[in-house]
């Protein structure tokens, strides 16, 4: 069972952290970096900023489908004291992290509550892909949802449902985005939403929808690239405040004084 957050007239604050890539080993990297120790400053200055309501991790959990990144992200999420919520990213062994993370990775198409916000947790995984798809089944059942439901909400997955701008990694997102999105701006409760893959900050608006994608808390894409390339940008995450009348402020925080860099050269990963 996971705590509520209480309700006041208080924004809530969401950090929406993103893609830690996390290895089995201790100083496992991906293209340089170390992605337990980025993961851990991020969440680290994330936590020590303000007080938050809760934590969403948009994908990529764990890098090589192995038990000690997802046992170490269930450790540091019990240690938040706060409702964390998970979904599967194209990295991750879902039914491993499932079992391993219990009630922080809830079964995929959920729809979780946040004061009078609610979070869809869709899966847009598909297995041995790197792209994305949504399957019908979860488009409905959301969209039926949605009918009967007006609290204001967040669509949350991991692969990005519109183009970001890089070419390369545009072939990687969500094939039927373009679903999701018209089911989301079709229903004017639907403020955000939330994603990661793409391993840079985005915001987009169509019409009142707002599309955002958090950093990764490792290794940064440089944006507005045709090919693939790394970012000297440090990780980050993203915060949002929800408010009580459903419209959102958010802003991109990064570790700017982080000491560790990725591998510039490398060509893919
Ligand atoms: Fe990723």
């Amino acid at each position: 069972m996971q705590p509520s957050p209480q309700v006041t007239a208080q924004p809530l604050r969401l950090l929406h952290l993103s893609d830690p890539h996390l290895y089995d080993q201790a100083e496992g990297r991906l293209l340089g970096m170390r992605t337990r120790h980025s993961f851990e400053a991020v969440l680290e200055r994330a936590l020590a900023s303000a007080p938050a309501d809760a934590l969403l991790i948009t994908g990529d959990l764990a890098h090589d489908e192995a038990t000690g990144g997802y046992r170490l992200l269930r450790d540091r999420l019990e240690q938040t004291r706060l409702p964390c919520y998970c979904v599967a990213g194209n990295h991750d062994h879902w039914p491993l992290a499932r079992e391993i993370l219990g009630h922080f990775a809830p079964p995929s198409g959920s729809i979780v509550a946040l004061g009078n916000w609610r979070l869809a947790l869709l899966d847009s995984s598909l297995p041995g892909e790197v792209r994305g798809h949504i399957e019908p089944a979860q488009l409905s059942a959301l969209g039926a949802w949605l009918e009967n439901n007006r609290a204001p909400t967040l669509v949350c997955l991991h692969h990005h449902p519109v183009a970001v701008g890089s070419a390369w990694i545009d072939s990687l997102g969500v094939d039927n985005g373009e679903t999701l999105v018209t089911l989301c701006a079709d229903h004017p409760q639907v403020r955000a939403i939330l994603f990661g893959h793409v391993h840079q900050a985005f915001a987009q608006h169509i019409g009142r929808l707002e599309l955002l994608a958090a950093p990764a808390t490792s290794v940064q894409f440089l944006n507005q690239s045709r090919g693939f390339a790394v970012d000297t940008r440090p990780p980050g995450y993203r915060e949002l405040l929800l408010h009580g009348d459903g419209h959102i402020e958010t802003r991109v925080i990064r570790l700017g004084d982080y000491p560790e860099h990725p591998d510039l050269e490398a060509s893919g990963y």
